[in-house]
C-alpha cells in the first residue's frame, strides 16, 4: 500500500529515537534521486490519541486537548523525512495490525514494536534510546506485565542490562504498592478488597502482608535518623512509618512517644494540627482530638467509621492506635486509597459500610462555614452538605443519624464534632437573627430524636489566633461576638 506523507504522525514517545539523524536522511535523499527503491515503512492507525501530546503531522507540530484518530509511524522515520524533503507525496507502507488500535491501551506494545524493527535494520538504536524505552515502559507498567526477560528480548540486550536500567523504578513501584497493602490490611480491609485496589492477586497480597519485616527501623533510629528519614527509606508515608514504630505499645505509651499530653478532663484544646497526620484539607482537625476520642471510647481492634473523611486524619490515627477503619468522602484522592469515594445522598440513603462499627467519628462540614472551600471539590450532582440551607442541613443530619442507628450495634458510639454556627461575621451580637443559626443544642435535639443518647460533651475550642489583630479590632468596633467553640458530642444508642 501507499500512503500520503502528510497523513502520517511522528509520535516521539512511540518512535524510539532520541533524535533523528540528518546524515541518514541526506543519504536517503541522494539515493532517491538516483531511483533507489526503499522497503515500506511500518505504520499503525490509532484512535483515542491525546492530541495534547506534542505531535508532528506532515512535518508540522501541534497541541490540542481532544483525542483524535491518526496514523503513526512505527518504523521508517528517516525514509519518511527523505520522501518529504524530496517532494515525493506518497510513500510505500505496511500496516502492523490491520485495524485501528486504542492508542492509550497499546502505547507500550506500539513502542516495543517500533524498537524491535529498529534492532533489525535501519539506524541502530543507541544504548541510551533502549534505556529510555525500557524505563518508559517500566514506569507505565506498575503491574509488572513486562518482565525483564521480555524487555531484554524485544530490545536485543541481555536481561542483566535491563535489570540495571530499571531496578530503581521497580523497587519504588514495589515499595509503594507494599505500602498501600500494609496500610489497608492494618485498617482491616479484607484481602479481596485490597487486591482490587492494587490490581494484584489475593495470594500475592497475603504474602506481602506476611513478608513485611521492618526490624531494622529501630537500627536506623538508633543511628540518629529521624522519622522523616525512616519513612523515606521505606518509601512510606509518615503515618504508616509511625504506626509500625509504635506497634504493640499501649495507648498511653503511644501518646507519650508521639509527644501528645494525655488529657484527663473534658476540655481538649490543641493549638494546632499535628502536621504528621492527615492532609492539609479545609476543616482539617488535630490528630490529637481523634486520638483522645479513640482512647476514651474504643479499644485496639475496634472498627471506626469515618463517613466524611476529608484529609484522612481519622484513618491515620486509627493506624497509629491499631484500630480498624472504614472511611468515605465525596472527594477522592490518589494518595488516600483507604478513603472510598461515596456520596451520602439524602434523596437515596444507603449504607456502604461492610461491618457494624464500634465508633462513628462524624465530622461533617460545619453549616455554611466552609461552603466556598468545599465547592472546589464537588459538583452540582453531589454537592457538599455545607451548601445546604439550614432546614436541609438539619434534615440531612436526621436522615444520617437514623440510618446509622439502624446499622449500628447496641454498643456503637457516635462522636459528632460540630460548632455553633451564628451569623456573627458581619453582625453585632445583639442584632443576630437566632432563626438563622444552628447551635450544638440543635445537634443534641436531632441526635435524641433519632434514637441516640448523648453521654458526653467535650469542648474542643479552635484557636482564636486564626484571626488577625485587624480583624479582631473590627469585630470589637462593631460589637461582634465571635465563636471559637467546637464541641464533640458522644452518644450511644438509647
Ligand atoms: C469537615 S470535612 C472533614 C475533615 C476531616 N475530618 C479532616 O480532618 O481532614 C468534611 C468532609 O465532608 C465531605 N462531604 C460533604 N458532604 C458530603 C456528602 N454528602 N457525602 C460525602 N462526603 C461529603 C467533604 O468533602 C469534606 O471532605
Amino acid at each position: 500500500m501507499e500512503v500520503h506523507v502528510s497523513d502520517l504522525t511522528w509520535d516521539q514517545f512511540i518512535y524510539p529515537r532520541g533524535g533523528k539523524s540528518e546524515k541518514t536522511i541526506s543519504a536517503y535523499i541522494e539515493a532517491l534521486t538516483i531511483g533507489a527503491q526503499f522497503p515500506p515503512i511500518k505504520i499503525q492507525r490509532v484512535f483515542n490519541y491525546p492530541s495534547s501530546t506534542p505531535f508532528r503531522k506532515g512535518g508540522k507540530g501541534g497541541f490540542s486537548d481532544e483525542t483524535i484518530e491518526v496514523t503513526i509511524i512505527l518504523d521508517g522515520i528517516h525514509r519518511w523525512f527523505a520522501f518529504k524533503e524530496s517532494g515525493i507525496k506518497k510513500i510505500p507502507a505496511v500496516e502492523w495490525k490491520d485495524k485501528p488500535l486504542d492508542y492509550e491501551k497499546n502505547k507500550t506494545a506500539l513502542l516495543l514494536e517500533g524498537a524491535e524493527c529498529n534492532i533489525s535494520h535501519g539506524d541502530r538504536l543507541s544504548s541510551g534510546d533502549k534505556k529510555r524505552i525500557a524505563r518508559d515502559i517500566t514506569t507505565s507498567d506498575p503491574e509488572c506485565k513486562w518482565t525483564e526477560s521480555a524487555l531484554a528480548e524485544k530490545l536485543g540486550v541481555i536481561q542483566q542490562t535491563v535489570n540495571t536500567w530499571i531496578s530503581d523504578i521497580r523497587a519504588r513501584q514495589k515499595a509503594s504498592r507494599n505500602t498501600v497493602i500494609l496500610r489497608l490490611s492494618r485498617l482491616g480491609w479484607p484481602q479481596e478488597m485490597i487486591a482490587k485496589v492494587v490490581g494484584l492477586d489475593r495470594s500475592v497480597i497475603s504474602r506481602n502482608v506476611q513478608n513485611t519485616k521492618i526490624s531494622d527501623m529501630h537500627n536506623l533510629l538508633s543511628q540518629g535518623h529521624d522519622m522523616d528519614y525512616v519513612a523515606r527509606h521505606y518509601h512510606m508515608d509518615l503515618a504508616l512509618a509511625w504506626a509500625l514504630r509504635l506497634e504493640g505499645k499501649t495507648d498511653q505509651e503511644k501518646f507519650k512517644e508521639l509527644g501528645w499530653g494525655l488529657r484527663t478532663w473534658d476540655q481538649w484544646y490543641f493549638n494546632e494540627c499535628d502536621e504528621r497526620f492527615g492532609d492539609d484539607w479545609p476543616g482539617r482537625i488535630p490528630a490529637q482530638l481523634v486520638a483522645h476520642t479513640l482512647f476514651f471510647f474504643t479499644k485496639p481492634g475496634d472498627l471506626v467509621l469515618d463517613p466524611m473523611a476529608g484529609g484522612g486524619v481519622v484513618p491515620d490515627v486509627c493506624l497509629l492506635f491499631e484500630r480498624k477503619c472504614q472511611s468515605f468522602d465525596l472527594a477522592l484522592r490518589d494518595n488516600r486509597p483507604e478513603i472510598q469515594r461515596y456520596y451520602w445522598d439524602p434523596q437515596n440513603w444507603t449504607w456502604p459500610v461492610t461491618k457494624k462499627p464500634d465508633l462513628i467519628f462524624f465530622d461533617p462540614p460545619y453549616f455554611s462555614k466552609k461552603e466556598r472551600d468545599y465547592e472546589k471539590k464537588t459538583n452540582a450532582e453531589s454537592p457538599s452538605i455545607s451548601s445546604y440551607t439550614k432546614e436541609e442541613y438539619e434534615s440531612f443530619l436526621e436522615g444520617f443519624f437514623l440510618l446509622a442507628h439502624r446499622k449500628s450495634k447496641a454498643i456503637t458510639r457516635m462522636a459528632l464534632l460540630n460548632a455553633d454556627w451564628r451569623d456573627f461575621e458581619s453582625t453585632p451580637a445583639s442584632k443576630e437573627k437566632p432563626d438563622k443559626s444552628i447551635t450544638i443544642f440543635d445537634y443534641h435535639r436531632v441526635l435524641s430524636k433519632t434514637g441516640w443518647k448523648v453521654t458526653h460533651r467535650i469542648e474542643c475550642p479552635l484557636s482564636s489566633e486564626r484571626l488577625s489583630g485587624n480583624q479582631v479590632q473590627k469585630m470589637q468596633d462593631k460589637r461582634i461576638l465571635g465563636t471559637v467553640g467546637r464541641t464533640l458530642l458522644i452518644a450511644k444508642r438509647s
